[in-house]
């Protein structure tokens, strides 16, 4: 077993190779960042998820931190309906995303909210469309082939009917088909109407508007290439006035990062096998990015660190430690139990909790209230502060 090693910053991205298609990303986020300085509005760079950490090139095993994204997901549509802000959310693939994350496959099952609806008598009668159960109950086709139901096509392949046409139905737009034996169309259940109206409505302004530019990444030193790499563009890139976009910027970091990694060099180019009992793995600790972030990277940007937490006693000295360190602007503490309802903002001078009710608090008919919504109007306030109490 070799010495482990402790790596600098520079170290660690001069023995680590970068992501395949880095240099793609930055080119897209530094015309996104240019195209948003032009319109007048701050960027924000939200990290969200968990970073991977291999333990072979050829990669069938890896150690995950905790984090389902939940926090950035939440956090970036918040930014993004402030208005203020464009975003780039470097996300864990597959994790959270804004807007989609209200109907993953765990909270609402995209597939729960649709009807097949038979017949032609939902077309006819728009009325009928929203009344589930009006149209002709679907008929299950009867096994062929041997098998229960047809191969199912490819969402990228041609229509099979030249005949399927979008219809407009009051404001739903469902497709309807109709080809040899068929007359089905796909409607939104009338419950689901309204919410994913909405959604679907300020998703679209969002990407007309470009507002959002996200990158994923899946271990521990892509997301650490991807990193320095965005907070130099957004350091960097200048408006038309030739100012920078400096300390509009605000780096919001709720990624999970691994502490301790396997380096190149030294991870297995197969498959780790067994048989030779157990299994010692040896880790080198993951460089603290965050004082390079501050001098180096971002340009004066605004710069917010989570901690994440089990002991309440001591999540402030270790968000306080983090600070004087670092020199960044503030550290959001939260505690693996509560963080869905309480979180803690500490500064230089002084800490502040903010608290919402738990789910189990709530009202019945009480709507649900994120977190994430109050967290991002405290740190909008502090970032005009920061910008010297400009709207911009
Ligand atoms: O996604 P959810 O399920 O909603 O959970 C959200 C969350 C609990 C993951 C989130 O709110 C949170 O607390 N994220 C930070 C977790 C954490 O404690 O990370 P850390 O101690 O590894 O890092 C602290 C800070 O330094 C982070 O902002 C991180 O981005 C940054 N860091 C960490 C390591 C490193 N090498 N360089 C860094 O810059």
């Amino acid at each position: 077993m070799s010495d482990p090693q402790q790596f600098s910053a520079t170290e660690f991205f001069d023995s680590q190779p970068p992501p395949p298609r880095l240099e793609e990303h930055l080119v897209a986020v530094q015309r996104f960042v240019e195209s948003n300085l032009r319109q007048g509005r701050r960027v924000v760079l939200v990290t969200s998820g968990g970073t991977t950490v291999p333990l072979e090139h050829n990669v069938v095993r890896f150690l995950d931190n905790f984090s389902a994204g939940t926090r950035g997901a939440a956090s970036a549509e918040h930014f993004l309906r402030s208005g203020r802000y464009a975003v780039i959310f470097l996300h864990r693939q597959h994790s959270l995303q804004p807007f989609s994350r209200h109907y993953s496959h765990s909270t609402n099952p995209f597939l729960d909210l649709l009807d097949v609806v038979d017949g032609s008598a939902a077309a006819a009668s728009s009325h009928d469309a929203f009344t589930v159960g009006k149209g002709k109950a679907p008929e299950f086709p009867p096994p062929q082939d041997g098998h229960l139901f047809p191969p199912i096509p490819s969402m990228h392949s041609p229509p099979t009917s030249p005949r399927s046409r979008a219809v407009p139905l009051d404001g739903v737009l469902s497709q309807q088909q109709q080809g040899p034996g068929e007359d089905v169309s796909i409607q939104i259940r009338p419950q689901n109407l309204t919410p994913m109206l909405s959604l679907l409505r300020s998703y679209k302004l969002v990407q007309h508007l470009n507002l959002l530019e996200s990158i994923p990444f899946v271990t521990v030193s892509e997301y650490l290439w991807l990193l320095r790499g965005i907070s130099r563009v957004m350091g960097q890139t200048t408006d038309a006035d030739g100012q920078a976009l400096g300390r509009r910027g605000m780096y919001y970091l709720a990624a999970a990062v691994s502490d301790f990694f396997i380096p190149y060099t030294k991870m297995a180019e197969h498959k780790i096998q067994s048989g030779k009992g157990s299994l010692v793995i040896e880790m080198d600790q993951v460089p603290k990015v965050l004082k390079t972030m501050v001098d180096e990277w971002s340009n004066e940007g605004f710069i917010v660190s989570f901690k994440l937490e089990t002991d309440p006693a001591i999540l402030i000295p270790k968000a306080r430690g983090a600070l004087e360190r670092y020199g960044h602007q503030i550290v959001v503490g939260n505690l693996l139990e509560t963080r869905k309802h309480e979180v803690v903002f500490v500064e230089r001078d002084g800490e502040e909790w903010l608290r919402i009710p738990a789910d189990a608090e709530r009202g019945a008919g009480g709507e649900v209230k994120e977190i994430e919504e109050d967290i991002i109007e405290h740190l909008v306030a502090l970032h005009d502060g920061y910008c010297g109490g400009a709207s911009v």
